[in-house]
């Protein structure tokens, strides 16, 4: 008999044991629109270099590094990745000193990229990818592809993925330490990509299997403090959650685990009747629980909650309306086909004291929303966000400010020809990446936070195209 833990973490190697292969994606098709760019394959580590300073300088007292992380490695020979989710993580290291500016970056030394460089083709089943003949599938972390976020704790940096480990790099080198183990009996169990860390630096994540989650409690340091299982509403898939100072909020979306089969989201249904369950855990004593009702709603992403004076907790995110973008848009996405583009919507969720919850649409398009670092947790007015979608690809070219005291966004329009990356919060300022497809070559922006619309007050080109990353860290030098 398996205990809880060992079936919260058995994870996409329990679905492996049934699942049989499946046909190979065809890995070109001719004619790709020139967003395509942002889903191209890089074919090894981008060395140290310098950038070229297009306008401005980095601002007094901004000195440090914007890590950021995301897929780019989705092909090999005849074979291809069935998802955009699914390709080799590759960590970036945008650094910033004095005028300066450098880029490095290296992929993530995986047992799936390892096995995969090895074949020559990809094999390992992922998100959307299925089983090839050859996948090795032993546990999670096989088939991990490290791909999702990167954080920076206890002088190493992690390298984070869902539904398995996090990778420990060093921060400096961005060499691969290897798959970290907080305890021994908590190997391979699934961590977020989207912990929750307070302004004092310590960290909350899930680890969600089925209708149970893995409550984790690490210090500002990243070693382990305490962990325990907690029952969800029901089996909803889970990319993040969020938390106030003293509460933690898994909110349960209506597209839940009904099978275990490969590729992972092929075991999920759209159940909207079933709405969406909102779980309230008080961080001091996580038996003591409250539950909220939401229509159903899909999404991959929150902002950090807060708490009233009166005990309403509030929230925002970006909220779709069904999980089709996910299931069925993303995976063409890496063919150059553009399917099912409904765009989330920056929403304010608001969880009142009698019990009832309701939703506030911002009224505008909007993803990645960030917050301050040191605002984590606490009452706040501002979001981070990325949006400025348009039909003709499928991506962001703006980045904004949104304020829920005045309902509206300050806002940058980088226009058709960039394709723009989250942006993360640096002290008075925002730094973000762009895939400029007029000359093929990713650039690094720094913004003012207070005047977003000014546009850029410096910005850096590289001389390399890499592929749209997801998310991403500031680390002060
Ligand atoms: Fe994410």
């Amino acid at each position: 008999m398996l205990n809880r833990r060992e079936i919260i973490a058995r994870g996409l190697a329990g679905a492996a044991a049934a699942a049989l292969p499946a046909p190979l994606h065809a890995a070109v098709t001719p004619a790709r629109p020139d967003w395509t760019l942002g889903l191209a394959d890089v074919p090894g580590d981008i060395a140290p270099r310098a950038l070229t300073r297009l306008q401005g300088r980095a601002p007094e007292g901004l000195a440090g590094t914007l890590y950021r992380n995301g897929p780019a490695r989705f092909r090999r020979g005849a074979s291809a990745a069935g998802h955009w989710f699914d390709g080799d993580g590759l960590v970036r290291a945008w650094r910033i000193a004095g005028k300066e500016a450098r880029l490095a970056a290296r992929f993530v030394d995986t047992p799936k990229r390892r096995l995969e460089e090895r074949l020559g083709r990809m094999v390992q089943p992922g998100f959307g990818t299925p089983l090839q003949p050859g996948a090795e599938v032993g546990s999670a972390d096989d088939t991990n592809p490290a791909n999702t976020h990167v954080i920076h704790a206890g002088g190493r940096l992690l390298a984070l993925w869902e539904a398995g480990s996090p990778f420990a790099l060093d921060p400096e080198t961005l060499a691969t330490e290897g798959p970290v183990t907080f305890r021994p009996d908590l190997a391979r169990m699934p961590f977020l990509a989207h912990p929750r860390i307070e302004p004092s630096g310590r960290i909350w994540n899930i680890g969600s299997g089925g209708k149970a989650a893995y409550v984790w409690r690490l210090s500002a340091d990243g070693a382990f403090e305490a962990g325990t299982i907690v029952d969800l509403p029901m089996a909803s898939y889970m990319h993040d959650f969020t938390a106030t100072a003293r509460h933690l909020v898994i909110v349960c979306q209506p597209w839940v685990q009904t099978a275990n089969r490969l590729p992972f989201s092929a075991s999920m249904a759209w159940q909207p009747e079933r709405g969406t369950r909102v779980l309230v855990l008080d961080k001091d004593d996580l038996t003591r629980r409250r539950e909220f009702e939401l229509p159903p709603l899909f999404f991959f992403h929150l902002g950090d909650a807060w708490e009233e004076a009166d005990g309403t907790i509030r929230f925002d995110g970006c909220f779709h309306k069904d999980p089709s973008f996910a299931v069925l848009g993303a995976p063409g996405l890496l063919e150059g086909r553009q399917e099912h583009a409904e765009r989330p919507e920056l929403t304010l969720v608001s969880l009142h004291p009698d019990g009832r919850a309701a939703l506030a649409p911002a009224g505008v398009a909007a993803e990645f929303p960030r917050v301050a670092p040191e605002a984590a947790g606490l009452p706040r007015r501002h979001t981070v966000f990325v949006g400025g979608y348009g039909a003709d690809r499928p991506f962001a070219r703006s980045v904004g400010v949104w304020d829920w005291e005045r309902g509206r966004a300050d806002s940058f329009d980088f226009g058709p020809r960039q394709l723009v990356e989250e942006f993360v919060p640096a002290g008075r300022h925002l730094v973000g990446t762009t895939l400029n497809l007029d000359v093929g070559a990713s650039e690094l922006h720094v913004f003012d936070t207070r005047r977003i619309a000014d546009g850029p007050v410096a910005s850096w080109r590289s001389d390399v195209a890499l592929p749209l990353s997801f998310h991403g860290s500031w680390v002060a030098r």
